[in-house]
């Protein structure tokens, strides 16, 4: 007889996202004629810039004659992406991976809830507070939580690393057994960053203790300040212990289109459950090659013109987005919030003043039209804080901050 998976039932609520989305829907059918602004979800609204859209057209031309054709594509992503990705995010900035390390795929939030199949089952998962609730949920569903304890406010089995005002957004490390541990910088929800020496301290625990750092740098081309690493590859000893995940979503407005990449380095050698000595890196590569099928051709094509002849299109949309940043972080401001993040992250952390954050969340939707995302949506330590994004257009970001003026 066929059991579900129990750990499941362990996930508190919906996922974050479907919940706004939800909240979102049943106002607007109940609010008919609200115009609600949305600041919640980091989805992208510029288009695709002129160059890729050029490249991809040229690629569904390629795609409609039998010379031209592509069929399935290298299982690792086609190798015009790969070095483009190399030139510009890596070799450009001293670090030192290959190209054969570049796995291209449909998305970093999928590539950070599969990589777990590398963990053996009992690894002890610490999770920065807050942070993308991803990271959380789908351990919790690979049956790596125990129990939500309401007492602790977190699950039995997870150690959390708070990154809150009190230690400027920077975890410690951790005071007990981690065996892999999610950093998330610049931080999703808070926008603040790490520099080359706080994570250069994460590094060198994790070689000293053999943990594993999965590093999300999904947001690095939002960095503005010079001493800030783009990639946890910047950082001497980094091949041995870690594992970075990036996307095109936030970067060249690839959220619907899909395209990312995950580098897993070579020198990446642990022990498996038997106490064999294993390669992560080979066992990256069978598992994308017997469960995927890589990212369509187009898509590809489109992600390297956004590298290539595209690149200075991007860096003009990432610039329209830190604009709005800079407009909600002084909108909110002058409004009488304290503000973070949204100087190297197009996210706004904003302290709310009577410590509730889904309560925050409702008024501004019913009295605003805002919606935002709750803090507590992110962890514990997120509670007290509400997000917004600069993703939205110019005109809804500069409303917006008008209806928080009232
Ligand atoms: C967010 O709003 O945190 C992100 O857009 C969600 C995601 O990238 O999956």
């Amino acid at each position: 007889m066929f059991t579900a998976n129990g750990d499941y039932s362990l996930l508190e609520g919906n996922y974050l996202f479907y919940e706004i989305g939800k909240r979102a829907r049943e106002y607007q059918a109940a609010n008919p004629d609200s115009d609600i602004i949305r600041m919640g979800i980091g989805d992208v609204t510029r288009p695709l810039v002129p160059a890729v859209i050029d490249a991809m057209h040229r690629a569904v031309d390629e795609m409609g004659s039998e010379k031209t054709f592509h069929g399935y594509g290298p299982d690792f992503g086609y190798d015009f992406l790969r070095e483009a990705i190399l030139r510009r995010d890596y070799t450009a900035r001293g670090a030192g991976i290959s190209v054969d390390e570049i796995f291209i795929s449909d998305g970093a939030k999928c590539d950070v809830g599969n990589i777990q199949e590398l963990f053996s089952r009992d690894c002890i998962v610490g999770i920065m507070d807050p942070v993308y609730p991803v990271y959380l949920d789908t351990n919790v569903m690979g049956g790596r939580s125990g129990r939500f304890s309401p007492k602790r406010n977190g699950y039995e089995r997870i150690v959390y690393l708070p990154a809150t005002e009190s230690n400027g957004f920077v975890p410690d490390l951790p005071k007990e057994r981690v065996d892999v541990l999610y950093l998330c910088y610049p931080n999703n929800p808070t926008g603040m960053t790490l520099s080359h020496s706080q994570l250069r301290v994460f590094v060198d625990w994790a070689n000293e203790t053999g943990a594993l750092l999965l590093y999300d740098s999904a947001y690095e081309s939002y960095i503005t300040d010079e001493n800030v690493p783009h990639s946890i590859f910047e950082i001497e000893g980094a091949q041995t212990c870690a594992i970075e995940f990036r996307s095109m979503s936030k970067t060249a407005g690839f959220t619907g289109t899909r395209c990312a990449y995950t580098v897993v380095p070579k020198a990446l050698v642990r022990l498996d459950s038997f106490g064999n000595k294993v390669s992560l890196y080979d066992m990256w590569a069978r598992r994308v090659s017997t469960k995927f099928n890589g990212v369509s051709y187009i898509t590809q094509v489109g992600a390297a013109a956004a590298y290539n002849e595209g690149y200075e299109q991007i860096k003009d949309v990432v610039a329209y987005y830190m604009e709005n940043a800079r407009i909600i972080r002084e909108g909110m401001e002058s409004a009488g919030y304290t503000c973070f993040g949204g100087i190297n992250a197009p996210y706004v952390w904003i302290k709310v003043p009577h410590g509730d954050s889904w309560r925050f969340f409702d008024e501004l939707l019913k009295e605003r039209n805002i919606i935002g995302t709750p803090g507590a949506g992110f962890g514990a330590s997120g509670e007290g804080y509400f997000r917004m994004t600069a993703f939205a257009s110019r005109e809804n970001t500069l409303s917006a901050m008008k209806r928080m003026e009232k």
